[in-house]
């Protein structure tokens, strides 16, 4: 590829020496931030300085790819009003958790009742057939699935439904501690048989560190928020096609996938086993990695669909390599290029979108992602404001993969990440 031409575009990004935009050593997990995992979470101390930068108060804020909702708790905080919109009903069922507040007395109040039972359940050896997924036994020791079935009967029987959730989303985590998964990964790999061998996980005890944990992150949610604060609107859905009526829009703050989830992050893997085992929907729940942008590759390249000089050389050099990859490169391209376009129809004019992306590298091509992002938006008719370039501290990302899937073969994929802002001009 003419890595020159690309270097000339780069030059256009501010670097965030003259204003930190690292926030290295920040808390990223605070408040209800904290509460459950979720890969590539986008760090809040950025969503609320473009908050602060871009809208004001009671304006409309949307998160097209809002995964675990770190746009909204922001939002909420600071008295925006907010929509989020994904297609992993794990992300919707973390989003909802986050964002809805509950009082520490009631969340304590529950706590004891779901212990007790929990416990009186263990104690009468109570068997409960755990929700249908595929190979339990497989990811699950038998005796960690009869627990686990324990702890779900027992928060089963709350009858609020908020604060039902906020204890499957602690039941969420247990899971994660508990089963064969190999931790730190977004894949699912399971452990190695060693490993697994001496591997006795205290289900119990597990679950209820994550709710002593979870408790206190919630009160100071509560406590922080303001007095009228808007609750956000939660749709699972694909942001190509949403009902967001045109022009409603005051701002947009999200952070798009890296790349189709087969190669990058699978969020719908990193979610299965726990989405499963709180009761979202089997065939939904499987079919997130296929359903996210440039999940199925399908559509030949056409030079003429996208006109992005920039997107065409890097296509031409990854076909070099390899002609699939070249392929997924361009679907995922196509289908983020209709999500710009939803982000346009529903921005009201004078808006604008910040777009947080990590540029990647594909059969050892590294792929300008924030530069084809501003062509592909001038073309819908945004207007190229700026783009802030900043080094990722901590964000939790494969920091190395191996691009032809040779095992012991790794590249570096993203170490900084760029912060496009288009304007609806
Ligand atoms: C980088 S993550 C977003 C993380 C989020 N900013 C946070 O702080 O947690 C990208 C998200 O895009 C979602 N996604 C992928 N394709 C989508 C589509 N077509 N419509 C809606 N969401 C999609 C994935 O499920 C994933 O949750």
């Amino acid at each position: 590829m003419d890595q020159t031409r690309i270097s000339d575009y780069d030059s256009e990004i501010e670097d965030s020496k003259s204003e930190d935009w690292t926030f290295s050593g920040a808390d990223t997990k605070y408040f209800t931030h904290g509460l459950h995992p979720y890969p590539a979470r986008m760090i809040p101390q950025i969503v609320n300085r473009l908050l602060n930068l871009y809208s004001n108060p009671t304006d409309l804020i949307w998160d097209p790819f809002c995964g675990s909702g770190s746009t909204l708790v922001e939002s909420m905080l600071s008295k925006r009003q907010s929509i989020g919109t994904d297609l992993n009903p794990f992300a919707i069922f973390l989003s909802r958790v986050k964002t809805r507040p509950i009082s520490p007395t009631k969340l304590k109040e529950s706590k004891s009742n779901v212990f007790d039972r929990m416990h009186q359940l263990k104690k009468e050896q109570k068997r409960f057939d755990p929700p249908k997924m595929p190979n339990i036994d497989y990811w699950f020791a038998s005796d960690v699935q009869l627990d686990l079935g324990i702890i779900r009967h027992a928060i089963d029987s709350i009858s609020n439904e908020s604060i039902r959730n906020f204890f499957l989303l602690c039941l969420s985590s247990t899971v994660r501690d508990v089963s064969y998964l190999k931790k730190r990964e977004f894949k699912i790999v399971r452990m190695k048989k060693e490993k697994m061998k001496v591997f006795k996980p205290d289900v119990l005890s597990s679950f209820i560190s994550h709710v002593d944990r979870c408790i206190p992150l919630m009160a100071g949610f509560k406590r922080n928020l303001p007095e009228s604060y808007f609750q956000p609107e939660i749709i699972e859905i694909d942001n190509r096609d949403t009902p967001i009526e045109s022009e409603s829009i005051d701002l947009i703050i999200t952070s798009p996938p890296y790349g189709d989830h087969s190669t990058t992050v699978a969020y719908g893997q990193f979610s299965r086993y726990p989405a499963l085992w709180i009761g979202l929907e089997l065939e939904s729940v499987k079919t997130v990695d296929k359903r996210g942008l440039g999940g199925r590759a399908k559509r030949e390249y056409d030079q003429n669909a996208l006109e992005s000089d920039i997107l065409d050389l890097t296509f031409s050099a990854i076909r070099k390599r390899s002609k699939k990859r070249a392929r997924d490169f361009y679907n995922f391209f196509f289908e983020l290029n209709q999500s710009l376009m939803e982000m346009f129809r529903t921005l009201r004019e004078n808006s604008v979108a910040c777009i947080v992306v990590g540029n990647r590298s594909m059969s050892r091509i590294r792929i300008p992602t924030n530069l084809i992002i501003v062509e592909l938006g001038e073309r819908i008719g945004f207007t190229h404001e700026r783009t802030i370039g900043r080094d990722i501290p901590t964000k939790r990302m494969p920091w190395q993969n191996a691009p032809e899937n040779i095992e012991g073969v790794s590249a570096d994929t993203m170490h900084t990440e760029n912060i496009v802002i288009l304007r609806k001009t």
